[in-house]
């Protein structure tokens, strides 16, 4: 395509987000499947925050009248619906109300007596069971096929929640990129909720990031089970003092005296790195002292498009897990590499009470490599 073509339709992206605020098409028409059922492109997907609180977000025609029906699985007699209310733009959320984290539910969207297809959403695990989340990164413009193709294997396993590390799409401004985001991910945000950690890539002068996964800020922390997670934003500057790093300290003094059993940190930029960036300074400068007072399983990033294990760096395993899609780079070996990939992949962390076991699996469902980190 010609510069100047590009450019224009840049510019006319930028300027119907900017006029409308609109990132998805409006649509109007509900479109039925074969069997009657309400056809949802790009939802409903899932979006975790705490125990008993998942939100799900649904892309809707403007003006539904939208609830969303929840039951025990198996009891559709035990049946409770919400209303979906407007968000942004065409999309809509609803959170499921008293839910029993020792109890699985199936959801469906409901507009004018129809229902979608069902889909399963579990508030939670009692402290004691095992249980895994999934973690992948950068799966932003490049490869979509691979994007697919991770997706799908991701889908293959049972697990809480899935962090997304950030590097959703390359440009955050245009609504086509962020439309086939989540066409790719639909089957595994309907089927867990996501947990989205901002990257370089995601942010936009409208909060796009924070609109769409309903975040108010884009540093949070969450409980689940026995664990924390903790998310930084490192797509702007920390300093000792500001509002973000008290905010860590707060959240980290919480977890010392929660008297749960393991932390985890997840953040766009890594700290340590053998990537083409290398260790991102500010983080390891600011915010690593800060962690290193706290007793931190692992540290989960991407930004670089390759995987890499630390050794413990003063009892912190660090992670890129940046393979989720865009072109691949190459890694070096440092003095603190343990494993160092160039692989399309994601991982899955497994906690069984106070042990906590990683396995990496590439493109292909093949595990290459795995760890036990506590
Ligand atoms: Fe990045």
């Amino acid at each position: 395509m010609p510069r100047s073509i590009k450019i224009l339709t840049l510019l006319f992206c930028l300027l119907f987000v900017a006029c409308t605020g609109r990132i998805f098409n409006k649509t109007n028409d509900l479109t039925l499947d074969d069997e009657g059922r309400i056809e949802l492109e790009k939802s409903p997907y899932q979006c975790y925050f705490a125990p008993e609180k998942i939100i799900i977000g649904a892309e809707l025609p403007e003006g539904s009248s939208a609830s969303l029906v929840y039951w025990e699985e198996g009891h559709p007699e035990t049946s409770r619906s919400v209303p979906f209310k407007e968000h942004w733009d065409s999309i809509y959320h609803a959170v499921p109300e008293e839910l029993d984290i020792s109890k699985s539910y199936t959801c469906a969207v409901e507009i004018d007596g129809k229902k979608s297809r069902s889909f399963p959403v579990n508030p939670g695990t009692p402290p004691g069971d095992e249980f895994s989340f999934l973690v992948i990164g950068d799966t932003r413009a490049g490869n979509s096929l691979a994007h697919k193709k991770l997706m799908n294997e991701m889908t293959k396993h049972a697990a809480a929640f899935y962090i997304h590390t950030g590097d959703f799409v390359h440009d955050a401004t245009d609504p086509d990129q962020w439309n086939e985001f989540f066409e790719i991910e639909r089957p595994l945000l309907s089927k867990m909720p996501n947990v989205a950690v901002a990257g370089n890539h995601d942010i936009s002068d409208i909060g796009i990031y924070t609109r769409l996964f309903f975040r108010e800020e884009r540093f949070y922390s969450f409980d689940y089970a026995n664990i924390m997670v903790l998310v930084i934003d490192s797509t702007v500057p920390i300093e000792k003092g500001d509002r973000q790093y008290r905010f860590l300290e707060k959240e980290l003094e919480r977890y010392e005296s929660s008297g749960m059993d393991h932390l985890f940190v997840a953040v766009h930029h890594p700290p340590f790195s053998s990537g083409s960036h290398g260790d991102d300074t500010m983080l390891k400068e600011t915010v690593v002292p800060l962690l290193e007072k706290y007793s931190v399983v692992a540290v989960m990033s991407g930004h670089e498009h390759n995987y890499e294990r630390t050794k413990p760096i003063n009892g912190i395993v660090y992670i890129v897990t940046g393979g989720g899609g865009s072109p691949l780079r190459p890694v070096d070996i440092s003095s603190f590499t343990e494993k160092a990939l160039i692989a399309l992949h994601f991982i899955k962390v497994t906690i069984r009470g106070e042990s906590v076991f990683l396995k990496t699996i590439d493109i292909n469902g093949k595990v290459v490599d795995e760890a036990r980190l506590r």
